[in-house]
């Protein structure tokens, strides 16, 4: 059975390596995710693929169903994500294409639905979330790079903003002050939903922009298509031998 699937993001609709076996469409209670859940082999090991997006890249971050998104791959049998989120670079370390696993997240999102515990419950229920991430999956993650003789920054502060707008300099600069290394937009509440469900849960993250006010003048999509381009080459690679070795 199928237990490790990708979440891509921006940049990452397809795994053009992957073979698809078939389309599977998938309904929760939550509602519709994303897009059918696409079962293919990478490399002879069986993989679910599902964009966060939407096949063709129209849903915004903050109209994502995480909650159907989680709850199908959750139904599929799936016990470990992997989740790719383009972000922009906060910390100087943080250049554009550089490849980031993060280990901590603060969360700025707001008015999204965000955990499955809030209706038909016997008891409060709260989870821990005191390491946001599998740290399982993170190190066979950074394994994987390795391996594949990819440079990644093992450690970083994910800052999930609401989008759809870049943020202003002076919330990056707050965001940096709050200890953020990086900042995106669909981070949030896609790791929590994981963690209620039980599910191991990382990302790897591409940095696609310097973050508002660190680079130079505005960001623009164009600089952001080519940095992702750049980096989900690598993305890829990391993927394909992360499969070979937690299959
Ligand atoms: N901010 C928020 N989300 C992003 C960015 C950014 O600069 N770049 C890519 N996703």
């Amino acid at each position: 059975m199928t237990s490790i699937a990708i979440i891509g993001g921006t940049g990452l609709t397809k795994l053009t390596d992957l073979s698809i076996v078939r389309r599977e469409v998938h309904v929760s209670r939550y509602g519709e995710p994303s897009a059918p859940l696409i079962r293919g082999t990478l490399g002879g090991v069986e993989v679910l693929f599902l964009p966060r997006h939407g096949a063709g890249h129209t849903i915004p971050p903050h109209k994502v169903n995480y909650r159907a998104n989680i709850s199908v791959l959750h139904d599929a049998g799936i016990q470990k994500v992997v989740a790719i989120n383009a972000v922009g670079g906060i910390a100087n370390t943080m250049k554009p294409q550089t490849i980031v696993i993060p280990d901590q997240i603060i969360d700025y999102t707001w008015s999204r639905s965000h955990t499955f515990f809030d209706e038909g419950l016997e008891g409060v229920t709260h989870i821990d979330f005191t390491e946001p991430y599998c740290e399982e999956l993170r190190l066979e993650i950074l394994k994987a790079a390795a391996d594949s003789n990819i440079d990644i920054i093992g450690s970083a502060t994910y800052a999930a903003t609401q989008g759809p707008r870049f943020e202003t300099s002076a919330e990056v600069d707050r965001l940096e002050k709050d200890g953020c290394h990086i900042v995106g937009m669909t981070g949030m509440p896609e790791a929590a939903l994981a963690r209620e469900l039980g599910m191991c849960y990382a990302s790897v993250a591409v940095v696609a922009n310097k973050a508002a006010g660190r680079g130079e003048g505005e960001i623009t999509l164009k600089d952001i298509e080519s940095n992702l381009k750049g980096g989900m080459g690598k993305v890829k690679q990391i993927i394909e031998s992360l499969i070979q070795s937690v299959s």
